[in-house]
């Protein structure tokens, strides 16, 4: 099983375009110690040949650019891309679907909730249905990937609930507390290939004790480095939501994910759906520092990982 890391960034990508923050400045003044990144996605295969996107950002169309497994090999009209598993309707997951208009066979992998919300947005009828099928994800239920002739892919992925929030422009402010969340707005994806198995939680608030035991054992965990701390977006003067508001759990701290993944048997731990405020996106910052003794990877675009 092959992973690529197409976005290693969090929604708005690095640098993002109206963010003048020491990072993005940096960014975007081309120093080597701060890669910019794009938005949050992978793409996943079993044979090297077929590809699964997990998220399809709003960066998709550059991404594939950037990655040649994705790029068409035959005729005049094709791509190894056989679909996409949506963990949420958050726009840096979804916007690429727009990417991927033309006519072109795909199979777009959601939970129900999630289906609801492409369904109930016409801009997403862009994708022909006449080639793209919606499949439904159940909750707890392996489901085989299949291409779009119907071939199983060796991909197995099975989709659980994890903490989290409902997408921004579906926050419905009179529902209370979670803003109407629900259980199917966010999952993580186990995905497996024979026996190799792999986690992939771009958006998790928390990680408590049933979670922990979930991933126990995993030999490559992709998780959720949207921020540093909660309070990151208020004390760099870039806005007022904590990571908490937005449904991250952040790296450092108490109830931070490097504590968290502390006392977790996994075998390779790599951050993605980092935030451009993040410090541990400076190669040369002492948080990177903390990071990597904890024994994890910063994501960064391009990364290739076999199991
Ligand atoms: C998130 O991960 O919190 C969202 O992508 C934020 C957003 O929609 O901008
Ligand atoms: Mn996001
Ligand atoms: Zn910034």
């Amino acid at each position: 099983m092959q992973f690529l890391v197409l976005g290693s960034a969090a929604g708005g990508g690095f640098p993002q375009w109206n963010c003048n923050c020491g990072n993005c400045q940096r960014a975007r003044a081309g120093d080597p110690a701060a890669t910019p990144r794009t938005q949050s996605s992978l793409a996943v295969s079993a044979d090297g040949e077929h590809w699964f996107l997990l998220n399809a950002s709003p960066d998709l169309r550059e991404q594939i650019a950037c990655n040649r497994p994705l790029h068409p090999r035959r005729g005049k009209r094709h791509s190894p891309i056989q679909g996409a598993v949506l963990t949420n309707a958050d726009v840096d997951h979804v916007g690429g679907l727009l990417t991927l208009r033309e006519s072109q066979p795909l199979n777009i992998y959601a939970t129900r909730r999630v289906q609801g919300v492409l369904r109930d947005n016409s801009l997403f009828n862009i994708l022909n249905p006449e080639f793209v099928e919606r499949i439904g994800l159940p909750i707890e239920e392996p489901v085989e990937l299949r291409h779009t002739d119907g071939a199983p892919s060796g991909l197995v992925v099975t989709a659980f609930p994890v903490p989290g929030k409902v997408a921004l422009y579906l926050e419905d402010a009179t529902a209370g507390e979670n803003f109407g969340t629900v259980a199917e707005d966010t999952v993580g994806l186990r995905i497996s290939s024979g026996d190799r198995v792999a986690y992939y939680l771009p958006g998790c608030a928390a990680l408590p004790a049933s979670l922990q035991a979930r991933i126990a054992g995993a030999e490559l965990v992709f998780f959720d480095g949207t921020t540093w701390t909660d309070d990151e977006m208020l004390t760099t003067g870039v806005g007022h939501k904590t990571g908490q508001r937005m449904g991250h759990m952040s790296m450092s701290g108490a109830e931070g994910s490097l504590q968290a993944f502390a006392g977790i048997p996994v075998g390779r731990r790599v951050f993605i759906h980092i935030n451009n405020t993040n410090p541990v996106l400076l190669d040369d910052s002492p948080q990177r520092r903390e990071a990597e003794q904890a024994g994890w990877e910063i994501g960064y675009d391009g990364m290739e990982i076999m199991l």
